[in-house]
Order: C-alpha cells, then structure tokens, then sequence
C-alpha cells in the first residue's frame, strides 16, 4: 500500500454484516432476503409493526436468542485488541445490530442501525438493555431498539464530526448499498485520508477507496492491523 500511516492516529472503521458472517450471522444480501416466507424488509418495517406486532417480536427475538449461540471472530477480536492500545483512537461505526464487536473488545462502538439487545419504549422513547424474550402482553409497550427501513439513523450527528477527525477509515465486511453509510467513503475522501476496504468481494464504492483488499474478514482484519499498523495480535 502506497500511503503513510506512521502519523495516524485516529482510526475510525465502518463494519457491516459480512465482519459477523463467519461468527454465524447472515448476512442480508447473500441471502434469499426470506423469513418464513415474508422479505426482510416486509418484517423490519414500522408499517410491519402497526399491522402485526407478533410477527415482528417474534422475529427480533429469535434473533437476539441466536446472540447466545455465536461468538466474536478473529476481525472483532484484533479491532478490539487495536481499541486497547494507547497509540491508537478507535471508534467503530457499526451497521450491525449484534454484540460481537463489544464482547471482541472494542470501546467505542456506535450502533447507527440499532441493537438487538435493546429495547425502547413506545411511549417514552427510552430505550433500555435487555436480553431475552419480549414476552406477549408487551409486545405493544417495548419495540426492538432497531433502526427498521424508512427510520433515521442513530447518532447521525455524531458520525461526521468522527470521520472528520479520523485519520484513517476502514470498512469492513459492507456491500456499500445501503445509505448513508455507502457515503462514508466521500466524507473520509472530503477530508483526505486514506481510506481502506476490507470485503470479500468488490463493492460500488470500491473505486472510491485508497486502497481495496478482498478476502475473509478473518484473515484481512488481523493482518492490515499487524502489517501496516505494526500491531501484534
Ligand atoms: P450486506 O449483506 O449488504 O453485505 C455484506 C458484505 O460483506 C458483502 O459485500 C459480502 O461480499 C461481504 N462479506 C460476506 N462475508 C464476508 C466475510 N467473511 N468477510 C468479509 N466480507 C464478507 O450487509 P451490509 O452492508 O451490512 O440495514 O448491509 C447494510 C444494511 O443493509 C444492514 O445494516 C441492514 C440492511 O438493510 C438495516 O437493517 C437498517
């Protein structure tokens, strides 16, 4: 890779489904889109919700439920090994809605699309902790704490001030087609700093990128963050 990285010091990465796939997670668009024969998008909707709270409970809490059954992989484990050490600033700006890159060891993580073990008050608004199952009678009270389509992000105002700031950006394991986190890539560029791709395959937006890598996120994450920022993991 042609550029500096001696002086960088703030480093902000972009994470989506494909960082989680090898703990166990699908991802949406290597899938068929389906649940129980009703599209992704049909359950995570505000429309879904009105029409058939049962429907969209049971939905998130079978999800929140595999959450005991996977774990963080190598990629979450050597962001969060980065995340500890001194020389280093590092937030995650992430699209999924599982714990990994928590329970991996990151500090700072911003879930724009949510969290699964979150859950938020109809009325109040306030949104609190939890694990489990929504049960029945609640179903009306608490809505998962999920940023479904058609919703604003969470922390959108946060996001630009970070990238600003960032002297590196990295995206890991994202098809880049969902806005506006496809759009990080020109804020990074507006602010010229290298931005790195870490992805399967190519993406939209790989031309946009400094520099792109293609492989399993468990082999490129540990091996970018040991080769160019002589972390040892
Ligand atoms: P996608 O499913 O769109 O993309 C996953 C990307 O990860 C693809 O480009 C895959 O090639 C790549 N990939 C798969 N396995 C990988 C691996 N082991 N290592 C590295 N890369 C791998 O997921 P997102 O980009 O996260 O939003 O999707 C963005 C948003 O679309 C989601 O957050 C969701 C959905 O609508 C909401 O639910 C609001």
């Amino acid at each position: 890779m042609e550029i500096d990285l001696t002086k960088v010091k703030n480093i902000v990465f972009l994470t989506g489904a494909g960082i989680s796939q090898e703990s166990g997670i699908k991802t949406f668009r290597d899938q068929d889109g389906l649940w129980e024969n009703h599209s992704i998008q049909e359950v995570a909707c505000p429309k879904a919700y009105a029409r058939d709270p049962n429907l969209v409970h049971r939905f998130y809490n079978l999800r929140r439920a595999q959450l005991h059954e996977v774990e963080p992989n190598p990629a979450h484990k050597a962001i969060g090994a980065l995340s500890k050490c001194k020389n280093f600033n590092v937030s995650v700006i992430t699209q999924n809605v599982d714990d990994l890159h928590e329970r991996g060891g990151a500090k700072k993580v911003l879930h724009m699309h949510g969290e699964l073990r979150r859950i938020r008050n109809n009325e109040t608004g306030q949104t609190r902790y939890f694990e489990g199952q929504v049960p029945e009678e609640q179903f009306q009270i608490w809505r998962p704490d999920i940023v479904w389509f058609g919703e604003d992000i969470k922390c959108g105002d946060k996001i630009p001030e970070l990238i600003g700031q960032a002297d590196l950006f990295i995206a890991v394991g994202t098809s880049s087609q969902v806005y506006p986190a496809a759009g990080f890539v020109s804020m990074a560029n507006f602010n010229q700093i290298p931005t790195v791709e870490l992805n399967l395959e190519k993406t939209q937006m790989s031309q946009y990128y400094t520099t792109t890598f293609q492989g399993k996120a468990s082999m490129l994450v540990p091996e970018f963050i040991q080769t160019y920022l002589g972390i040892k993991i």
